[in-house]
């Protein structure tokens, strides 16, 4: 059942005055959700709202009431499948929370304050330019700092976890706080944030390289994506998680998927574990697709897949 009239009108009035009374922000309603995901697909939000800053973000989650529907925290929309019909509620983006700033710095170190809604790449470029080493892995790949800290986004060994020290964050009631290293663990595409929590920025420390080798590094990771993976595709990345053992692009691959499509979703022939959306896919598309490699999978290799990306929409999340 979608959220009343009656309760819809009353939050999004509330939002409204809680922005005006802070620095503002965008604010719109029925926001179709395929304008905020890598993959292109998602039926229209409730209320999408993406405040200015930390008081104006705080400001919102202070007007939420008990009864009100949930508000799922939104970063760059790149590791998710949005259902068709659309998310209830209200999306929170932390999209202009994007600066990086100096906290302190050693002779062989530095700490950085990152916004949660940094672009990652934004991030790795910064360090790059200045020779800090710690991101190099993380060359190439999208969506926004807030995202992937959730997530533990990582490739080529490397996490963004590990390099984190703290993080700011706002309760459900808008009440700010720090968490440091001690009660934060990340795990494989993974972290132990509560639930209901949005993450406002990162403290992270890096150390002082040299700048060539830095860039280097990044150069050659993304030069490994740009063959091995469909980069410029619309895509959310790896669709399922790797299995011990044996890669799940492995496992995909040879159970002989690789171009199996559903209506515009096709199994990308380039990285077998990502899904593209060829134009005007939809989410059900890319859930039965999802179904039909699970199955194959199983057949061939007796391995249950799990899913990477996070799904969401009438019946996921944004509900609870
Ligand atoms: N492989 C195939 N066929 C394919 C794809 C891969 O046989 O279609 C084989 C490769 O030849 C290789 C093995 O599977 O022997 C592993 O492939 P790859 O090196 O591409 O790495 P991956 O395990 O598939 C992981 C992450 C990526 C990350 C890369 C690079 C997961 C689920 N995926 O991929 O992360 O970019 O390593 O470090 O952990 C993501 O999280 O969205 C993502 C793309």
């Amino acid at each position: 059942m979608r959220v009343a009239a009656v309760v819809l009108k009353s939050l999004r009035e509330r939002i409204r005055d809680a922005l005006r009374d802070a620095s503002g922000g965008d604010l719109f309603f029925n926001e179709p959700m395929k304008r905020h995901t890598t993959l292109r697909i998602g039926g229209p939000a409730d209320i999408y709202v993406a405040p200015k800053d930390p008081g104006a973000l705080a400001n919102i989650l202070a007007s939420l009431e008990s009864e009100d529907p949930a508000f799922m925290p939104l970063g760059g929309g790149s590791n998710l499948l949005v259902s068709d019909e659309g998310m209830e509620g209200i999306i929170l983006s932390t999209a202009f929370l994007n600066a990086i700033e100096m906290v302190d710095e050693g002779d062989t170190w530095v700490r950085l304050f990152t916004g949660a809604g940094t672009p990652l790449q934004k991030l790795v470029t910064f360090a790059r330019d200045k020779g800090y080493s710690g991101l190099e892995g993380l060359a190439g790949i999208p969506g926004l700092l807030g995202g992937a800290v959730k997530g533990n986004a990582g490739s080529f060994g490397n996490e963004i976890g590990d390099v984190i020290e703290s993080l700011r964050c706002a309760d459900a009631g808008g009440k700010t706080f720090t968490l440091g290293r001690e009660r934060l663990s990340f795990c494989y595409r993974s972290s132990n944030l509560p639930e209901r929590t949005v993450i406002i920025g990162a403290v992270m420390k890096l150390a002082k390289g040299d700048s060539d080798q830095v860039a280097d590094k990044m150069k050659a990771c993304i030069e490994i994506k740009r063959e091995t993976q469909p980069i410029s595709a619309w895509s959310a990345g790896c669709v399922f998680k790797n299995p011990e053992g044996t890669p799940a692009g492995r496992l995909i691959d040879g159970s002989g998927c690789k171009g199996m499509r559903r209506g515009d979703i096709e199994v990308s022939s380039l990285h077998a574990n990502f899904f593209i959306n060829k134009g005007n896919g939809t989410a059900a598309d890319f859930l039965a697709l999802m179904e039909d490699v699970r199955e194959r999978v199983m057949k061939s290799f007796d391995i249950a897949l799990e899913t990477e990306i996070e799904v969401v929409g009438k019946h996921g999340k944004s509900d609870r």
